[in-house]
């Protein structure tokens, strides 16, 4: 019966976890999937969702189900954070906000909404961009296309030409964006390059949509959230979609946001509506748990501080591994530049090794790489960072020699 069915090849990223975790090899290294792991290599319970899970314990509250929208609570501190508790967006009651099955399910929450409203628009996404992107959008009957971003030999951005891609879109097309921590290069544009997006996205009648999964593990949660606000505050009716997995370290609790900023009230409470219906047709509504613990911390000042030192303890601790990556390589392949590792942002870098060097470091030394040469630093630490730095710096050196010319005896 089901002989027609194809086989599914697996998922590059969450397929190649399931690898690592089969993999007996017990120095093993995972750099693979974007998790967080602390200096003890374990994936932390935050010290403010300790306090806030025994709260909850303490209450003994029903499960009972969340309405479509997901938690009011959770909602409302969810754009104070994103949007500021100052936006005007916000005062005038024009951002629609639903609590959502992690990011992913807030991009396939948004790209229904977008298919169905905007049926002839496509969407552009960055090239590289998070493997995941086009796969949801696709699944929604989205046309996928790519913008020029990476540039592997300046380590930036190729800004001209995403420029001048974007400025040739038809008004309406979707232009997917990532405000911080850009997965999978580490490379985000400046503020500067920001302003001329936002110009841009105005000027030709653009969709932005801003995918934000790593708030706080740039910078301070404000200035990682900076270009939504400087987008909303310019006037630009947008998407966002949010992540909480990562600056919670509740993975599996599924906890994520769609906010769409409208032009005015009437418009966001149409697109608010049709956002539930959507969630009734797909999951009827989202998990109760881990939305209790996020708004139980963001909604008390103290706990929203810890929190706040919690997301700086994650960041301040991926900033040293990458420093501490960079000043090992130095000194195993002189000669070649490692500064990339320290001016990337958040969780990943672009490592610029081919499949084959990664599949070497996997076979070698247990070390998991995507096969894009994207390494997530977050997995570093002081007991592994040597047999990472090593086995990076032996597929590098093997790559230097095979590239020499071969010296013949009348050379010499
Ligand atoms: C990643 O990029 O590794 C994470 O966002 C996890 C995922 O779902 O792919």
């Amino acid at each position: 019966m089901f002989e027609h069915i194809p086989v599914y090849p697996g998922d590059p990223i969450l397929s190649l976890f399931q690898d690592f975790q089969r993999d007996p090899e017990a120095r093993k290294v995972n750099l693979s999937i974007g998790l967080y792991y602390d200096e003890a290599g374990k994936v932390p319970v935050l010290p403010s969702v300790r306090v806030a899970a025994s709260r909850l314990a303490a209450q003994e509250t029903a499960h009972t189900y969340l309405p479509m929208e997901g938690s009011a609570g959770y909602c409302q501190a969810l754009q104070q954070l994103i949007f500021g508790a100052d936006s005007a967006a916000l005062r005038e009651r024009r951002i629609a906000t639903l609590q959502t099955v992690g990011g992913s399910g807030a991009i396939r929450l948004a790209a229904e909404l977008l298919k169905r409203y905007f049926p002839d628009s496509a969407i552009w996404v960055s090239d590289p961009s998070w493997d995941n992107h086009r796969v949801l959008f696709s699944a929604a009957g989205l046309e996928v296309h790519t913008y020029p971003y990476y540039d592997p030999l300046t380590n930036g951005i190729r800004f001209d030409e995403m420029i001048a891609t974007l400025s040739g879109l038809a008004a309406g097309s979707i232009v997917l964006l990532q405000p911080c921590c850009h997965n999978p290069t580490g490379i985000d544009p400046s503020r500067e390059q920001w302003l001329a997006i936002t110009e841009l996205c105005a000027k030709r009648g653009l969709i932005p949509f801003l995918d934000m999964a790593y708030q706080g593990f740039g910078d301070e949660l404000a200035d990682d959230a900076w270009p939504i606000r400087a987008m909303t505050d310019a006037g630009l009716s947008l998407f966002v979609s949010n992540s909480f997995s990562k600056n919670f370290s509740l993975y599996g609790e599924r906890c994520g946001g769609l906010s769409v900023v409208c032009p005015n009230q009437n418009e966001a409470a149409r697109v608010f509506g049709q956002a539930q219906a959507n969630v009734r047709r797909m999951y009827s509504s989202p998990p109760l748990y881990g939305s209790q613990l996020i708004s139980t911390v963001l909604n008390d000042a103290a706990l929203a501080r810890q929190w706040q030192a919690d997301v700086a303890v994650m960041r301040e601790r991926i900033k040293r591994m990458r420093a501490a990556l960079k000043t090992r390589l130095d000194a195993l392949v002189p000669g070649t530049s490692f500064d990339y590792l320290v001016t990337q942002r958040g969780m990943f870098s672009y490592t610029g090794l081919s499949p084959n060097e990664v599949g070497a470091l996997r076979e070698r030394r247990s070390v998991y790489l995507l096969r894009s040469g994207r390494a997530c630093m977050a997995g570093l630490n002081d007991a592994n960072i040597d047999c990472v730095a090593d086995s990076i710096g032996e597929v590098l050196k093997a790559r230097i020699n095979r590239y020499q010319p071969v010296r013949r005896f009348s050379d010499a």
